[in-house]
């Protein structure tokens, strides 16, 4: 029997996860579907129950149910447990395997796609919603000369960084002023088409700076470039965090680099 995977999300039509998982299978061989599934604001875990009992073998999950998932998962990896929220789902006879494959997939797109190395160089993470506190953990390994988290509330900044330790500090955005080898964008700013307001100087011409949305340029991505930084958008990241969860279901690690670039064209 085919065995059948799933993204869980809502709203869920734009989602490319069923392309790329359908280019993974085709390229690795593998007997499987993925498909897009819309699960009521309110239904999270029923809809997650009705797919286990028709024979899902596994799910992602996106935007709103990633901690609604780490919930329900009644296992968790450490990378789930640290990063509060959960991205992969693994149904198993002993019950539900919980992951977060979404920092290991930037972490993937940063050294091997785009060949920046993190190790002793200086990364600033701009926001302390769900998708900055899920990278931190797997960026810290890297060990980096330093990780600054900054946010519009600092507040929200402060607790990430007193949870996190590891020499992880804290600030407002207008405070920021030395220069950053890698800035991250994981602020929702971008969907609204906003610019979180940075010192220009935060950017050099030897900076990446990363927003972790994707399919459009961001004011974010203008305002580095503008300064002379190098600049990338989500788009690999979302494939990386994608083979990371393949690998887990399948036991195999597809080829990312083609499937990168047909999204792209
Ligand atoms: P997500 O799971 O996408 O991270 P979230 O938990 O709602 O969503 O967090 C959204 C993040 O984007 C927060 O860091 C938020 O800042 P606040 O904590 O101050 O709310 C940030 N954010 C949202 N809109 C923003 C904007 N227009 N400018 C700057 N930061 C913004």
């Amino acid at each position: 029997m085919t065995d059948r995977y799933a993204v869980f999300g809502h709203p869920i039509a734009h989602s490319k996860s069923p392309l790329i998982h359908a280019a993974f299978a085709r390229q690795t061989a593998q007997d499987m579907t993925y498909e897009a599934i819309l699960a009521p604001l309110d239904g999270f875990a029923a809809s997650v129950a009705a797919f286990v009992a028709a024979g899902g073998r596994g799910a992602n999950v996106t935007v709103p149910f990633k901690e609604e998932a780490y919930r329900l998962a009644s296992r968790l990896t450490p990378r789930a447990e640290h990063a509060g929220a959960v991205n992969t789902l693994v149904f198993g006879s002993d019950g539900i395997l919980g992951d977060n494959t979404d920092g290991a997939g930037l972490v993937a797109d940063l050294t091997r796609n785009l060949q920046r190395t993190l190790n002793g160089r200086r990364i600033l993470l701009l926001g302390a919603g769900g998708a900055a506190r899920g990278v931190i953990e797997p960026l810290l390994d890297q060990q980096p000369a330093a990780l600054v988290i900054a946010n519009r509330t600092v507040s929200r900044a402060q607790e990430l960084a007193e949870q996190f330790g590891r020499g992880v500090r804290a600030s407002g955005f207008e405070a920021l002023d030395g220069a950053f080898d890698l800035v991250i964008n994981a602020t929702a700013a971008s969907l609204a088409g906003e610019l979180p307001p940075l010192s220009p100087r935060i950017f050099t011409a030897d900076t990446l700076a990363y927003d972790m949305m994707y399919g459009r340029d961001t004011p974010f991505l203008a305002f580095a470039r503008a300064q002379g930084a190098a600049t990338a958008d989500g788009l690999g990241m979302l494939v990386e965090q994608a083979a990371e969860a393949f690998h887990l279901w399948r036991g195999v690690r597809p080829d990312t680099a083609p499937v990168i670039a047909s999204l792209r064209a």
